[in-house]
């Protein structure tokens, strides 16, 4: 069993709360993985060419091209991504977006697979989670669970955020905060987020182990996926 991890944050990894989590729900899992960031990636949104329709390959050529064969090899997945503007950043949304490429007539190469969302923000990553949990819904992909945690806004590093008014710390502390190490936000210091992503990590694991069932787990996706529609109409 191997399971792909996408960390959608573009900062580096020892700042990055989305990698810190992506990670522990992988070491967690027990199960062989790979470990992809999208930082420095060149990933566009879909552009409805509809040149994926026939083979489920998408003819866009940038850096998604090369995760293709990681994505349709992978029995599961843990995708972490940060809130940007309560919802996903852009390069974990054209990620997912590029998604389309595997949806066509029966392409089953994603169906009934496993999946952990992980969603990390200045206040909380539970938009970014679950906007994830939809997009795998959209290919009868089961989020077995979500994390999410309060990560370190670059406002508390920019230089300005003891005085922007628009900035996440007088937002969260009010004006006349004083910026120190305590009141930055950090997942690897919140017990409840990291026993969190350890849960998840042996939650997906076990489910894998224990007679992964891809038909059944596809059913009830699409069954889910009707129930959205027919709510949403
Ligand atoms: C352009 C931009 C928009 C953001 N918008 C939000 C937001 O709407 N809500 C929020 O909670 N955090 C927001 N943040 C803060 C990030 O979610 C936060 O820094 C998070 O820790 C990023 O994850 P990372 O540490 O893995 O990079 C924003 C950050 C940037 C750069």
């Amino acid at each position: 069993m191997k399971i792909l991890g996408i960390v959608g944050s573009t900062r580096k990894d020892e700042v990055s709360g989305v990698h810190a989590l992506v990670g522990s729900v992988l070491e967690h899992t027990g199960c062989e993985y790979d470990l992809v960031t999208l930082r420095g990636k060149t990933i566009s949104g879909c552009i409805a060419c509809l040149g994926c329709v026939k083979d489920n390959i998408c003819k866009v050529k940038d850096d998604l091209a090369g995760l293709r064969d990681k994505i349709v090899a992978a029995d599961a997945y843990v995708v972490g991504a940060p809130n940007y503007y309560s919802t996903l950043n852009a390069v974990t949304h054209a990620f997912m977006e590029r998604w389309f490429q595997f949806r066509h007539q029966t392409g089953n190469l994603l169906w009934g697979k496993l999946a952990v969302a992980v969603g990390v923000g200045g206040t909380s990553g539970n938009y970014p989670a679950d906007e994830l949990e939809k997009f795998f819904l959209y290919s009868f992909i089961e989020t077995v669970a979500k994390v999410t945690g309060q990560g370190a806004a670059s406002c508390y590093s920019c230089g300005y955020g003891e005085s922007c008014q628009v900035g996440i710390p007088v937002m969260l502390h009010g004006p006349g905060v004083r910026i120190t190490a305590e009141i930055i936000p950090d997942v690897t210091r919140q017990p409840a987020t990291m026993q969190a992503a350890a849960a998840a990590g042996k939650l997906l694991g076990e489910r894998l182990r224990s007679g992964h069932d891809r038909g059944r787990v596809t059913q009830s996706m699409q069954q889910r996926l009707m129930s959205m529609f027919a709510h949403s109409a």
